[in-house]
């Protein structure tokens, strides 16, 4: 397994790869990595002759300096996950590499950024839209896997690839749990024992409207009533936010719901979890798409 420190020397891999015939899929991360990550992987292999890693914690997605210094950066152990799982070569750049002095092209990301997470976390998702960019141009895969844990970060990505006309599929690959329904983060280490336990209330908030809308439940408020009382539940924990939206556009659901819908919370969890700003304090994120009719697939045939 190769280390690639450069664009250009990912741009001549490719090259040469694409010249073979290969197909080429790249999984971008930011380290510290785990089954979900490794998830990624295997669904890219799938898909593709070659499977590329890339490990670069990008600074311009962090709004708060102290999230970056404190991101966890395990390399060792990535390498070992990476080779173990049959990654054919990892992307590490330098952040001079991604970031030459005097950058200053980004991309602007609309409407798509502006919600959910856009509201606490500033020009995060043009952070994250311009170095994913950069990743496209560099390795020039034909498809690249992102998890569909981060779906507002998904819906970014498929736009931009399909406003900017970037010629690569952008693979959503369901969201990695704990046994218990928690879905894996890097984040959750950080928890202390009793919030992790606590963090259940999550993945039971979003079962809760799920089961709702199978048993029949339409009405936008009730739903959302649901996964929220789940969360109450959790003394630790605080809403930053728990919304109904479309799941292309984040456009608000409409108060009754007639088509799929995304149902993404935001919960912060800790001894002070109602003060964000707070050290222990640990925000988690989860979402699932709600979907009213049921899909063709899901349909028993008996
Ligand atoms: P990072 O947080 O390292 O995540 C890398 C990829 O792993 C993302 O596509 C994310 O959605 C996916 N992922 C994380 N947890 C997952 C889980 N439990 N199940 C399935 N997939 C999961 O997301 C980023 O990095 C960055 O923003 C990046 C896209 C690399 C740009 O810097």
């Amino acid at each position: 397994m190769q280390v690639i420190r450069t664009n250009r020397e990912l741009q001549g891999l490719a090259d040469a790869e694409r010249g073979a015939g290969r197909r080429l899929a790249l999984v971008p991360t930011m380290g510290a990595l785990h089954a979900g990550h490794l998830a990624l992987v295997e669904a890219a292999r799938r898909r593709a002759d070659r499977v590329w890693v890339s490990i670069f914690v990008n600074p311009t997605q962090f709004n708060d300096p102290c999230d970056l210094d404190g991101y966890p950066r395990t390399w060792d152990a990535d390498v070992a996950a990476c080779s173990a799982a049959g990654v054919d070569a990892i992307f590490a750049p330098a952040a001079a590499e991604m970031y030459p002095d005097g950058a200053e092209t980004t991309v602007e990301v609309g409407s798509l950024a502006l919600p959910l997470c856009g509201v606490a976390r500033p020009g995060h998702f043009q952070g994250v839209a311009t170095i994913v960019a950069k990743l496209l141009l560099a390795a020039k895969p034909h498809v690249a896997a992102f998890g569909e844990k981060d779906f507002q970060q998904l819906a970014v990505i498929r736009r931009m690839v399909r406003d900017l006309g970037f010629d690569v599929e952008i693979l959503g690959v369901p969201t990695v749990r704990e046994p218990d329904g928690l879905a894996l983060s890097s984040r959750n280490l950080r928890l202390d024992p009793e919030a992790r336990r606590q963090a259940r209330v999550l993945s039971r908030g979003l079962d809760a409207a799920r089961l709702a809308v199978a048993a029949g439940e339409r009405d936008a408020a009730r739903l959302l009533r649901l996964a929220t009382d789940e969360i109450a539940k959790a003394p630790l924990a605080a809403i930053d936010y728990a919304e109904l939206r479309d799941p292309t556009t984040l456009a608000p659901a409409p108060a009754t719901l007639g088509g799929a819908a995304l149902l993404a919370l935001a919960v912060f969890f800790g001894p002070a979890a109602g003060a964000a700003r707070h050290p222990d304090t640990v925000r988690l994120i989860d979402n699932c798409v709600l979907r009213p009719t049921p899909h063709p697939l899901e349909v028993d045939p008996r």
